[in-house]
């Protein structure tokens, strides 16, 4: 599979496709496109792409249990994803390092499973110390570093331990996080990468800096909701979660809808985060507190019952929208890997995408995987 061609297809496709998925959805109170017979013709050039992620196959190595005493206090889901990653990761004797390692689960499993050294970098003092005393309790040789891996001072010893290692791996580092393994973990030119990316959203730029030159040479930029987007699974919340996000978008649109009315002002305007308690109270206690925030004040004429019914008329044309950019979902995620695997490439190493566990354990289950070609 030629993943730079891959990239330039996907970025190719992404641009011409723009206008159905870099678009956030509660600024349109009505259904912003026209020809419906363009959104099924761009699907299917979209479904005509070659997927780069190889589907999972199970491995024995994964199925094969560790002792239930080592395991004790990592949940099933988790569990179960440390043990696909571990198979995944060929038997070595040279240090390993674990990045946003959280307790240690996966170093503690891997120093176990193949016997070597693993050190663990986590920023929360608490859990290094927890997952340190796990590792001494076990007997394993598993140390931990508490370090904020942003940081651009006081690195030294993350390097010096990337110098020392053979593999660096991280299980479900979020956005910047992970991009700065890879950064590092290139520059340090560490033997094997594992890397299961999530949470792409999570990051300090207002847009994505993409890493590889392909990437980098696209005509569009993802924003953080084109991020989120991309990071965004299967739907697992419960029916009252479910039932509160509503009640949220009802009342923040309603009361979008008031604003924009009052000053005559179509362009949408954000309001802070809020306690969901809020949203158990009166709806005009709700706008109270958003016009407050906008430096606008309610009067007695307000019409709450209309203006919650045009709230609830533009959430049914939101949830509209956002099921149609969640068709896209696949192809930006896909895209965001590739230029991840691309610019591993570039930094002298054969890569490769795959799947490392079942999809039901986790939505972020695509594993890159690179080796230096040296
Ligand atoms: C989603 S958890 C993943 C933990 C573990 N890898 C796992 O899969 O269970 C991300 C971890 O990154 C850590 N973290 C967040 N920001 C960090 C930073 N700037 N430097 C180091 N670790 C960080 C968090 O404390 C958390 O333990």
């Amino acid at each position: 599979m030629d993943l730079k061609e891959l990239l330039k297809q996907y970025s190719q496709a992404l641009s011409d496709s723009r206008a159905f998925w870099d678009i956030v959805a509660f600024e349109h109170s009505e259904w912003p496109w026209e020809d419906e017979s363009t959104l099924a013709r761009v699907l299917d050039g979209m479904r005509s792409l070659v997927d780069p992620v190889w589907p999972y196959e199970p491995s024995e190595a994964s199925e094969f249990p560790p002792p239930f005493w080592l395991t004790q206090g990592i949940k099933g889901r988790k569990l179960a994803q440390v043990q696909a990653f571990i198979a995944q990761v060929p038997n070595q004797l040279a240090i390993a390092t674990e990045w946003c390692a959280g307790k240690g689960h996966l170093g503690r499993l891997l120093s176990f499973t193949q016997q070597r050294p693993v050190v663990s970098i986590e920023w929360q003092s608490a859990l290094c110390a927890e997952g340190a005393e796990l590792a001494r309790h076990h007997q394993l040789p598993q140390t931990f570093i508490q370090q904020d891996v942003l940081a651009t001072t006081d690195d030294g010893k993350i390097q010096q331990t990337l110098r020392n290692s053979q593999t660096a791996m991280a299980l479900h580092a979020c956005g910047d996080l992970h991009i700065r393994l890879l950064e590092h973990a290139t520059e340090a030119q560490v033997r094997d990468i594992f890397v299961a990316p999530c949470c792409y959203h999570l990051t300090r730029q207002a847009y994505y800096e993409p890493l590889s030159k392909i990437a980098q040479a696209c005509d569009f930029r993802l924003s953080k909701n084109a991020l989120r987007l991309a990071a965004q699974g299967l739907v697992t919340a419960g029916r009252r979660e479910r039932g509160l996000r509503q009640t949220e978008l009802v009342w923040r649109l309603s009361y979008e809808s008031w604003r924009q009315d009052q000053l005559s002002d179509p362009c949408y305007r954000p309001l802070n985060s809020v306690s969901k308690a809020i949203f158990a109270g009166p709806f005009e206690d709700f706008c109270r507190w958003a016009a407050a925030q906008h430096g606008m004040s309610l009067d007695l004429s307000f019409d709450a019952e209309y203006w919650l019914a045009i709230g609830k008329q533009r959430f049914l044309v939101t949830e509209a929208i956002e099921q149609v950019r969640l068709k896209f979902q696949p192809y930006i995620e896909r895209w965001l890997l590739l230029d991840r695997a691309v610019f591993l490439q570039e930094q002298g190493y054969e890569v490769s995408l795959k799947a490392f566990c079942e999809r039901e354990l986790t939505p972020r289950n695509t594993l890159i995987s690179a080796r230096a070609r040296v």
